[in-house]
């Protein structure tokens, strides 16, 4: 892990007071960073995950720091629940402004070991459920427009072994997010993805030894793996004004390592 002297912090001001946006699989990693950020620029955010406990641990974590979470632990690959869910924050604070599908469920496995049963739970968790997020968003966000931000993947570029779903999720969360800007821009919505590189989180460090990170960093052009608040940095510029005239654009962060070649 860096430490803060290494990993530049962006003071959080209060960009995002009165707005109401989801953020799912927000109990770990980069959707626990993205809630926690969006929470600390004054949004009212929507902390969904299937683990309930972890859940609740960041909607405390945000009402301890002063901010303002709403619970909201469902499975949103299946598309009532997503609908549920945003329906549940428009209601409950008459605005909808910005939608994170942020949650994926990842299986490595080689060709001849893909189960109907993994491949059913991939797609429900990491496609399935972006396509909910954004149709229901769309439907939820009103005159003032909005922003739909999707995490993507290096994976969304690249062929990686034992990946073969994963790969194929990931490049169709780009070309949803292009579809979705082209048909959405009219109204105001923005639809844009993040493309993380390797990036601490339970799941990574499940996956990634010491011997292993330190190889990746090394190959790595800045050096590091990256932070789960490394991409929320990410999310806050695409779901905030100053990136008022983006969309169905995709921002790879990385430390520069998807598109090195050395
Ligand atoms: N960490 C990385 O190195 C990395 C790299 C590239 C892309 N990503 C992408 O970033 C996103 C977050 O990854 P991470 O590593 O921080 O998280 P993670 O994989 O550790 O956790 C994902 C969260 O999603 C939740 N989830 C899974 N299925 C769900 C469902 N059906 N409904 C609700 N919640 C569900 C899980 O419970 C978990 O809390 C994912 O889309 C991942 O593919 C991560």
């Amino acid at each position: 892990m860096m430490t803060d002297s290494v990993l530049p912090s962006v003071a959080a001001g209060r960009r995002m007071a009165g707005k109401v946006g989801l953020v799912t699989g927000a109990a770990v990693g980069i959707g626990k960073a993205i809630a926690r950020r969006f929470a600390a620029e004054g949004m009212i955010v929507g902390v969904n995950d299937i683990d309930g406990a972890g859940v609740r641990a960041v909607v405390q974590e945000i009402r301890a720091a002063g901010g303002q979470a709403v619970e909201l632990v469902l499975d949103i690959g299946q598309r009532g629940n997503m609908h549920d869910a945003v329906q549940t924050l428009a209601r409950a604070h008459g605005r909808f402004d910005v939608m994170v599908n942020n949650a994926a469920w990842v299986h490595y496995e080689a060709i001849p070991a893909i189960t109907e049963d993994s491949f059913s739970r991939m797609m429900a968790a990491g496609f399935a459920s972006v396509t909910w997020g954004t149709q229901a968003a769309a439907q939820a966000m009103g005159d003032d427009g909005g922003a739909i931000i999707n995490i993507a993947s290096g994976a969304s570029f690249l062929g990686l072994n034992n990946a073969m779903i994963y790969c194929g999720i990931k490049s169709g969360v780009l070309g949803l997010t292009r579809a979705a800007a082209v048909e959405l821009g009219p109204r105001k919505i923005r639809v844009n993805a993040v493309a993380p590189g390797p990036t601490w989180s339970p799941t990574t460090a499940a996956v990634l030894p010491p011997d292993k990170a330190r190889n990746r960093a090394d190959r790595t052009p800045l050096r590091r793996i990256g932070e789960p608040e490394d991409v929320a940095r990410a999310a806050f510029f695409l779901a905030d004004t100053e990136s008022a005239f983006v969309t169905g654009a995709v921002i790879s962060v990385d430390g520069g390592l998807t598109f090195a070649y050395q």
